[in-house]
């Protein structure tokens, strides 16, 4: 069984070539391998490989700068997948794909089912969504998976922000009227790889699941936990509403998803939110430089 991973120096991608290296043959590329944006390279990289699972990790995931890029964001997360798709069709391979909580508008008042009406409200939901449709569309067998709110030690995100943040300001504003499950990529790869050997096995099935850690937490529950966790100093946490931290793109109130099918067809949940953050916190302190190392 052969195996291709796009985006391997992402949060997820970078997990997925560890998680799913006792499963099959892994190859994992960065963009300098496999262009989501040259539909031409994507087609030449698919059949020299011929996987037989493509892990699409690779997306334009810039949230607020999207605004201003919506054809490089359209190209990567449209039209990068959908090319990923008809190159998955031709091979007879499984196209396992991330998408995002972003496709909704938020307003629902209860955590979000694959079947729920979308709505995105911004450049970077409405490319992701529109590549799970071009993905629909292609004819091959697909597993989309949406998370939300993803972390990791290594990267670009909220927990690795707010680290910075707290050694050097004394008070952090954080908002708390937008909801979701802080989830991170070693737990989004393991899933993966735990879906990936189900279907080896027979069993699962194909289609859109929700991928995001149990429990439900406002940015600012997020920060206060990261802060208390990180070890001293402790700054100030104070909770704000969205509309005092004003973004380029607009994101939901809600982007709680419900994971019951993922747990019905593939018997896999999620730890709380809060138990995955403690453990990737706890490691990050381990290998944080002691201040005599840093002299
Ligand atoms: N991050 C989140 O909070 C979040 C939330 C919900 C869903 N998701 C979804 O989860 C998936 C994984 O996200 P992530 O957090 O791991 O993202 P990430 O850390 O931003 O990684 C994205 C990867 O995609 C690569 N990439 C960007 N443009 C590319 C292109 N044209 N061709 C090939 N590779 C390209 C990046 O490479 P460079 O380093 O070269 O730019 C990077 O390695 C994505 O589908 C994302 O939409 C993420």
């Amino acid at each position: 069984m052969k195996i291709l991973v796009t985006g391997r120096d992402g949060q997820v991608g970078w997990e997925l070539s560890r998680a799913l290296a006792p499963l099959a043959e892994v190859t994992s590329l960065d963009r300098s391998g496999l262009d989501l944006a040259k539909s031409d390279a994507i087609r030449t990289t698919v059949r020299a490989f011929r996987p037989d699972i493509i892990v699409n990790a690779a997306a334009y995931t810039a949230v607020d700068k999207a605004e201003n890029e919506p054809e490089l964001a359209q190209a990567i997360n449209e039209q990068g997948p959908q090319v990923l798709a008809e190159e998955a069709k031709r091979c007879n391979a499984l196209l396992i794909h991330y998408s995002t909580d972003y496709v909704f508008d938020g307003h629902k008042a209860s955590p979000y089912v694959e079947d729920d009406q979308t709505n995105p409200l911004s450049v970077y939901g409405r490319s992701k969504l529109d590549g799970e449709q071009a993905i629909q569309s292609a004819g091959c067998r697909y597993l989309i998976l949406r998370t939300a709110w993803v972390y990791a030690a290594r990267g670009k995100n909220f927990m690795r922000t707010i680290m910075r943040l707290a050694r050097e300001r004394p008070e952090l504003r954080v908002v708390n009227d937008q909801f979701g499950a802080p989830t991170s990529a070693p737990a989004i790869a393991d899933a993966t790889a735990s879906i990936v050997d189900a279907l080896f096995k027979g069993s699962g099935d194909h289609g859109i699941f929700h991928l995001t850690a149990a429990g439900r937490a406002s940015w600012f529950d997020f920060a206060e936990l990261i802060v208390k966790a990180s070890g001293p100093p402790y700054p100030v946490v104070h909770p704000i509403p969205a509309s005092e931290y004003p973004t380029p793109a607009q994101r939901p109130g809600n982007s709680c998803l419900d994971n019951a099918k993922l747990a019905r067809v593939f018997g896999i949940t999620l730890a709380d939110w809060r138990v995955e953050a403690q453990r990737i916190l706890t490691g990050l302190r381990q290998t944080a430089p002691t201040p005599s190392q840093k002299a």
